[in-house]
């Protein structure tokens, strides 16, 4: 990477990101659909999002799943002997370069945490470990009593509804549905996450939903900086120290790449 000097928009672009990610206190990041997308998953809102070509799913999705759990669960176990196109997508989906970064960034301790809005499981696959899914995660179930999360295998699912084995409570998937409140966990990490953050980048994401699009907010108001990755303006375009224009999966790679060429830090090893 040439010096200042010699660098296009882009290049300085990069090396400012770089510079801020290295200065940062207690950086994170919030990522959404986007970062997916180079996954081959749809994102759901722009051209071509899933709700552009197929509508929004109904907002009382939640109270709809209360008034018939049994109802839902049928649907579901019909949907995985025809699944529909975002399950088709998720189930062959693999981690992009875009993960494969904000993963390296945590293990070399410039990405303290990172909150996904993304329920396809793909930064777990890429190592990141510092995560919270406001969302859920699509290969998880949570039992709506006592919160207990976890793998299918974990509940009995011979029943229909499934049932939690610790409290009786009706067993539902872990990805929060529209009109559910999202679990008081998730909530609290995330906002004790941005409470703390000096720096947020916030990548791959519409920034139209909340409570997930207060985060970036919540780093600004307490006089934080964000850095915004996304192939489109957003609302944070304007509040962004620096705005990179572009795929994530591109994007990341050269932040982590520029880093490397000032602030080599070593992997930490595995906490
Ligand atoms: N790299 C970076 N950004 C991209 C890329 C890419 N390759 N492709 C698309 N984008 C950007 C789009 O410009 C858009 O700003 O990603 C964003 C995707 O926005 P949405 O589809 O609205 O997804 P997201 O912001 O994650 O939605 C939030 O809404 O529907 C609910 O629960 C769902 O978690 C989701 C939430």
């Amino acid at each position: 990477m040439p010096g200042n000097g010699s660098l296009n928009g882009d290049e300085a672009a990069i090396r400012a990101a770089a510079e801020q990610i290295a200065a940062a206190r207690y950086c994170t990041a919030l990522t959404g659909a986007g970062i997916s997308k180079e996954s081959g998953i749809p994102t759901f809102r722009g051209e071509g999002g899933l709700w552009t070509r197929q509508g929004e799913p109904p907002m009382n999705g939640y109270q709809l799943f209360l008034e018939d759990p049994r109802g839902w669960w049928l649907e579901r176990l019909e949907q995985q002997r025809n699944p529909p196109e975002f399950a088709k997508a998720i189930a062959t989906a693999r981690p992009n370069p875009g993960h494969l970064a904000l993963a390296q960034l945590e293990q070399r301790g410039f990405l303290k945490h990172l909150i996904s809005q993304n329920v396809d499981g793909l930064h777990l696959d890429a190592g990141s470990t510092r995560l919270t899914e406001i969302h859920g995660n699509r290969r998880k179930l949570r039992c709506i009593a006592c919160g207990r999360r976890g793998p299918a295998r974990d509940f009995g699912e011979d029943d229909v509804p499934p049932h939690c084995d610790a409290c009786g409570g009706i067993v539902k998937a872990d990805t929060v549905m529209f009109g559910e409140p999202i679990p008081r966990a998730f909530i609290d990490a995330c906002f004790a996450e941005a409470a703390k953050s000096d720096l947020m980048l916030v990548i791959g994401t519409s920034a139209t939903v909340h409570p997930a699009a207060d985060l970036p907010l919540q780093v600004l108001r307490r006089g934080g900086a964000i850095i915004e990755m996304n192939v489109d303006a957003t609302p944070f375009s304007a509040y962004a120290t620096v705005s990179l224009r572009g795929p994530a999966g591109v994007l990341l790679p050269q932040v982590v790449q520029a880093l490397d060429s000032f602030d080599p830090r070593p992997e930490r090893p595995a906490v």
